[in-house]
């Protein structure tokens, strides 16, 4: 840890993929945007791309595997002691795919956020990009909630919403809806650092405020 990062908040973040989500936090601290440090990306999965970003930034990295675990209890309760061991202010969850238990939960109950690809509480769980066509939406998007036991269901702190265009198949949508994760997590991680976004009797906050079911809404018309 530097100096320059004993103001800045901690930040545990947590994988099981690409990381495309992490990439845009690296991008956002390495530039001063976010007053974030990322002190660990923990991965449940060995060998995915996230982890080699978090190298190439020079982030330490963990692969805690889930399969060499004899239960969830287990898992999660060794995942909650390394996550603890850099006493981080925010868990971000980035692309963690993972059913948590609510032990785990309750303990970074309004200091844990998730990203989940829909305008929650449509489409809680997978597929949401192919759910979201076969449903004919208009609108599809993606959602950046705080985390409880409730799958997919905790208070939403911001929303894109993006069309959904004639031509679009699973795919061309999911990109649509990419891009507008990669403007809203950093944006929420930046908002909670500030200490504007807070959880508070199971509802979002932003400075001060309320915010409706849905979060901070942006319409994000580009095709
Ligand atoms: C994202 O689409 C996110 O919404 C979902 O998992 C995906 C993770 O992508 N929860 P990446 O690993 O950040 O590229």
């Amino acid at each position: 840890m530097s100096t320059d990062d004993v103001k800045k908040m901690q930040v545990v973040v947590l994988i099981s993929g690409s990381g495309s989500n992490l990439q845009a936090l690296i991008d956002g601290a390495a530039s001063g945007e976010l007053p974030i440090s990322i002190a660990a990306v923990i991965s449940n999965r060995p060998d995915v791309f996230g982890l080699t970003r978090a190298s190439q930034a020079g982030i330490p990295t963990l692969v805690l595997d889930h399969k060499s675990f004899a239960s969830r209890e287990a898992f999660d309760a060794e995942l909650m002691r390394q996550i603890d061991a850099y006493n981080p202010g925010l868990v971000v969850l980035a692309g963690f795919m993972r059913i948590l238990t609510p032990e785990f939960t309750q303990h970074y109950l309004g200091r844990m956020l998730n990203i989940h690809p829909s305008l929650l509480p449509k489409f809680q769980g997978l597929n949401t990009h192919q759910r979201a066509l076969d449903a004919g939406e208009k609108h599809h998007g993606v959602t950046v909630h705080f985390v409880t036991a409730e799958l997919d269901g905790g208070p939403a702190a911001i929303q894109a919403a993006v069309p959904v265009l004639p031509t679009d198949d699973a795919s061309l949508l999911a990109k649509r809806v990419q891009r507008q994760e990669h403007v809203i997590y950093p944006l929420a991680v930046k908002w909670f650092a500030e200490g504007k976004l807070r959880m508070v009797d199971s509802k979002a906050e932003l400075n001060g405020e309320l915010l409706p079911a849905s979060g901070y809404r942006i319409e994000a018309n580009e095709p």
